[in-house]
């Protein structure tokens, strides 16, 4: 495995890879490497012969009042995840290296309507950080497959309209969200939880899959149950974001008519912002 930083050094590498024949994946990452990652890896080897992982803590896509700072940079414990999981590049730019000209003056990509509600109404902007970088990165790597996880489900939807609209040539996969065994999912954020808090944390994904069950059960009243699951939340010790149940292809508000959905959570514990979701085939009546 190689660690690169710079794009000239990654094009160089990869044009010769594509020469060879070989098709090349792209996992998209900020770093602090968990088993999620590497399960993304795992599925970007499935699928391609090359394997790059960026590494990049975008900027862009942090709001003022957020973790920009104190989000971990473990460049050297990441490579040896990576490397055990047989990725073949590491592509590690600078700020820099990234956005040469500084952030003020580049060229954005916005998704509009999909990226306003949701995590990008608690978040303004994270969005248009997201597909601006995502757009760069697929840019510089070319990548025939792209690898994101179903865990930032909004995210991934907001990637897809990206590609397609723009007719970026690279295939967007989803891949399964990783959970601990007591169904917490894996995610960066839950490094900034306290022992305490990680006990709580769970009651996330509880809430989801009560939810879940309930809908499943007949319930169609998504107002008064989102809401009813956002006061279990704040008594297992949450503040509230969003519990908001919606239809999987747009996110808009599901009604009683609507058969494929999912439920998308956000929700602060101590200093961290938990997301996780549910999605929900409703069989017919
Ligand atoms: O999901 C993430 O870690 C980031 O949003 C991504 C896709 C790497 C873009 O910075």
């Amino acid at each position: 495995m190689k660690t690169i930083h710079s794009i000239t050094e990654l094009r160089q590498q990869l044009d010769a890879e594509r020469a060879a024949g070989k098709r090349v994946a792209l996992v998209p990452t900020m770093g602090n490497l968990h088993e999620g990652h590497l399960r993304l890896v795992d599925q970007a080897r499935d699928n391609a012969d090359i394997v790059v992982t960026s590494i990049f803590v975008n900027p862009l896509q942090f709001g003022e009042n957020e973790d920009l700072d104190a989000y971990p940079r473990t460049l050297a414990n990441d490579e040896a995840k990576l490397a055990s999981r047989g990725c073949h590049y590491v592509f590690a730019p600078s700020d820099t290296e990234m956005y040469p000209q500084g952030r003020e003056g580049q060229c954005q990509v916005y998704v509009p309507t999909i990226s306003a509600m949701h995590c990008g109404a608690s978040r303004p902007g994270h969005f248009q950080g997201v597909t601006t970088v995502v757009c760069k990165l697929f840019g510089i790597v070319q990548p025939d497959v792209a690898i994101f996880g179903e865990k930032d489900f909004q995210q991934l939807l907001v990637i897809r309209k990206m590609a397609e609209d723009l007719y970026l040539p690279v295939e967007i996969q989803g891949a399964p969200i990783a959970r601990d065994d007591r169904q917490l999912a894996l995610s960066s954020r839950n490094g900034y939880l306290t022992a305490e808090e990680l006990e709580i944390a769970p009651a996330l994904n509880r809430a989801l899959r009560e939810a879940r069950s309930a809908i499943l059960q007949g319930r169609r009243d998504y107002d008064q149950l989102a809401e009813d699951a956002q006061q279990s939340l704040e008594q297992a010790g949450f503040s509230r974001d969003y519990f908001n149940i919606v239809r999987r292809n747009d996110l808009q508000k599901a009604t009683a008519a609507d058969a494929e959905i999912v439920i998308l959570a956000a929700a602060y514990l101590g200093k961290a912002r938990l997301i996780d979701n549910q999605e929900i085939d409703i069989p017919a009546a």
